[in-house]
């Protein structure tokens, strides 16, 4: 059998990634630039400034991912690219680049859907099992994905306002911390004490669904009214009762998902599942667990790259999924 080596692009944020997969899940190359003090000063990604970068790094990327694999264009089986979701102008550098790559050296397109990019990452720590449950936890998503199958993505939970991540980022904002503000308050949270009451929503509805504005609402409340009575806050504190309330708040949903949906496998993915309060937990839960795999995507390829993309192009290439030349951005695709 011949090996499948396929070359990979994402760009629907603020990291441009081109990386070379073999067979779906050996990382021949990988090549990530960030452009995240770029937008630090706005405190949030700026589109423009975005697709500046992606367009000034993307060729340079795919030139250092094939002599880092030590690899042609004629060793290549695909081309696949993150479609959607995300900001228009970034993916359409991606897709662009990769439609002339694949055009030029005769190669197939594959598009791939940037939250089954996340959940493939599994594939770099062992072959996915199915049935398998996916919570998939970024800044622009919060869902439980089923996979009854491979190539099957059936979102069967979702949040009705905020993704966790950007709660996070918000959260941080407020706290006078630097975006994106995840990995730091995780950290804080590890240093100090739940001190502060915090709401905690749609707990004991039974249902998969999320809500974490109310939670974020309710930070930014006390910080307001910590300011205008001139009082200071414990940040630390804040960072630790936040994070303990979106802990028990995806744990909470998690045992209620693992109980409805017995699957072989549970993944966690997206660069909230680099968060390691809630790792931790999730090892813990699994122990109530024993017939159900967790498997967390590795800390380095939880948050966006084009190695994950990789893996679900291989999968989706697999099952004959092609884009014509005609394949345009979809911002606010879902599976
Ligand atoms: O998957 P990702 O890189 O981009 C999207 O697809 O959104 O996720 C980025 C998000 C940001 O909101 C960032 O603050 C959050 O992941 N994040 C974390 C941690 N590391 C990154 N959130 C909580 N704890 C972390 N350790
Ligand atoms: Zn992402």
């Amino acid at each position: 059998m011949t090996d499948r080596i396929i070359l990979a692009f994402e760009s629907s944020a603020d990291e441009t990634s081109v990386a070379i997969i073999k067979n779906g899940n050996e990382i021949l190359s990988l090549e990530i630039a960030t452009q995240i003090k770029s937008h630090q000063r706005f405190g949030g990604i700026v589109p423009e400034v975005a697709s500046r970068h992606h367009i000034e790094q993307i060729t340079l990327l795919v030139e250092a991912a094939l002599s880092d694999a030590q690899l042609t264009y004629d060793d290549l089986t695909a081309v696949a690219v993150t479609y959607g979701p995300g900001l228009v102008g970034a993916l359409l550098i991606g897709i662009t680049a990769a439609k002339t790559i694949a055009w030029a050296h005769n190669l197939p397109l594959v598009p791939v859907v940037h939250m089954a990019g996340h959940i493939s990452a599994a594939q770099f720590v062992e072959p996915i099992q199915y049935p398998a449950l996916a919570l998939m936890v970024s800044g622009g998503h919060t869902e439980f994905v089923l996979m009854n199958s491979e190539n099957d993505y059936v979102v069967v939970g979702d949040t009705r306002d905020d993704a966790v991540g950007e709660s996070y980022d918000k959260v941080g904002r407020t706290m006078g911390l630097s975006y994106p503000a995840g990995k730091t308050i995780d950290q804080m949270a590890h240093q100090g004490e739940s001190t502060y009451q915090l709401p905690r929503a749609l707990m004991n509805d039974g249902k998969l669904d999320f809500s974490f504005s109310g939670l974020k609402s309710a930070v930014i409340n006390l910080k307001h009214n910590a300011d205008q009575r001139s009082e200071t806050l414990d940040l630390t504190n804040l960072a630790t009762s936040f994070q303990s309330a979106v802990l028990e708040i995806l744990l909470t949903k998690t045992r209620l998902a693992l109980e409805k949906y017995p699957v072989k496998m549970f993944i966690v993915a997206g660069g909230v599942a680099a968060n390691q309060g809630l790792r931790d937990g999730l090892d813990q839960l699994s122990a109530e667990f024993e017939q159900i795999k967790l498997v967390k995507v590795p800390l380095e390829l939880a948050g966006d790259n084009a190695a994950m993309i990789g893996a679900a192009g291989d999968i989706a290439y697999r099952h004959g999924k092609r884009a014509g030349w005609d394949l345009n951005a979809k911002p606010g695709l879902d599976f």
